[in-house]
């Protein structure tokens, strides 16, 4: 291995590594620890703000969009424990003007809590539903995100990922459930009868990010700053740019939930050989393997793996989660998934559930099924900011 393509290696291996907060960020802290925060996440969350540049600088706006918008933190380390909230709105008077002001403040409401706690990397990301977009930011003058619309079932002849209600998404996160509890609970309290809880999941990490069917997950993430940025921010030349400017989506992304619940009985049948073609890596190392044929059956892993007619692929950002409880025999998999472009994810849903070529579904389902099916679009932290100025 020449020198180049090692130090290129070590490179992707350190930037994944402080995704998952397992390694801190400078020279100088230049190995891996046992603690399971970053210099960096500690430092944003002590001072709500990014260390001055680094090799893991935060994702900006700026890297492909030429802008100063200032997205929301949805490249925060995966964590110890999340929670999941997707709520709908109500149609008490005043809802929408109550929740644009607490989305407005969202940071303060983030600084009373991590402050507890600065070591807890608590982060939140907010995301709007398309019909609540018609009811919270159209009055302030904010048209709809281009792609946004409500999820799309997604019918297969064997599988069918549902879609279900949810106007917003609160995705709440840090090393700590009780900040998470506490980060939630005032939260709802300022939302008051606004809103009502249409799913609440609670995840938390399992050994090195497995899922509970005992796989890695979230390896070919796209890893550092620039990766992050180009798969997951919408971009000013990614349309008519008066068009844009318009929504306010320059700086955001979309993001789609689902709620996947295992059958393990079923799953713990299989041999390990037959569970890692399914997911198209190896279970004990998770080394990946090779496509199949274009005919035969896809592994998972190739069947979410999305390359345009240009020859581009394009990646997505995702920080799955298990849940469950052993007591109600509930084993599950949280997928949630931040796109610059919501047709990626729904083309991946596509080829999972229809199959590629059609028929050919994803073995993974035969072992999971949908409960839920959201989308929702993730704007930028300065057009939340703005949002109080009505
Ligand atoms: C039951 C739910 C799911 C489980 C347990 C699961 C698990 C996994 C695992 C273990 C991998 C391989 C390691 C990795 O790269 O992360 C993987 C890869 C991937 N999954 Fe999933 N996944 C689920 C649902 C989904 C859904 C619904 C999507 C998209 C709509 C998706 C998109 C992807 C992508 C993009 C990759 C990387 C593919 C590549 O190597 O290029 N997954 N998933």
């Amino acid at each position: 291995m020449n020198l180049v393509r090692s130090t290129t290696l070590a490179k992707q291996r350190s930037d994944t590594l402080r995704r998952l907060g397992i390694l801190a960020s400078g020279p100088q802290f230049f190995a891996v620890r046992p603690l399971h925060l970053s210099r960096r996440s500690v430092f944003q969350a002590r001072f709500g703000q990014s260390l001055p540049l680094t090799a893991s600088m935060p994702v900006s706006a700026d890297s492909h969009a030429h802008s100063r918008v200032e997205p929301q933190r949805v490249d925060a380390p995966l964590t110890q424990s999340a929670t999941f909230l997707v709520l709908t709105l109500t149609d008490s008077p005043g809802a929408a003007k109550t929740v644009r002001s607490v989305l407005a403040n969202i940071t303060d409401l983030n600084k009373n809590v991590s402050i507890r706690d600065p070591f807890a990397a608590l982060n939140c990301t907010v995301g709007i539903g398309a019909d609540a977009w018609d009811r919270i930011m159209a009055p302030v003058g904010l048209l709809k995100p281009p792609e946004l619309h409500p999820f799309r079932v997604v019918r297969g002849a064997v599988h069918t990922a549902p879609s279900t209600p949810g106007d917003l998404i609160f995705h709440i996160r840090s090393e700590r459930r009780d900040m998470n509890f506490e980060f939630e609970r005032q939260l709802l309290d300022a939302l008051g009868d606004s809103v009502s809880v249409a799913d609440e999941t609670i995840g938390f990490r399992y050994f090195d990010v497995r899922d509970l069917l005992g796989f890695v997950d979230g390896t070919a993430n796209p890893a550092t700053a620039t990766q992050i940025s180009k798969a997951v921010l919408v971009a000013s030349d990614d349309g008519d740019s008066a068009d844009l400017a318009a929504t306010g989506a320059v700086g955001g992304s979309y993001v789609v939930v689902q709620k996947y619940v295992h059958d393990m009985k079923a799953w713990r049948s299989l041999s390990s050989e037959a569970q890692e073609a399914i997911i198209g890596r190896t279970k004990w190392d998770n080394v990946e393997l090779a496509d199949a044929d274009d005919s035969k059956q896809k592994a998972h892993k190739t069947l979410a793996n999305i390359t345009d007619d240009d020859g581009t692929e394009h990646s997505i950002l995702r920080d799955n989660m298990p849940f469950g409880s052993p007591a109600s025999g509930q084993f599950g998999t949280y997928f949630i998934g931040y796109s610059r472009h919501l047709w990626v994810i729904e083309r991946m849903l596509e080829r999972m559930f229809i199959g590629d070529p059609p028929g050919l579904h994803d073995r993974l389902l035969d072992y999971s099924s949908a409960l839920t099916g959201s989308v929702f679009f993730v704007p930028s932290a300065t057009t939340l900011q703005n949002l109080d100025k009505d």
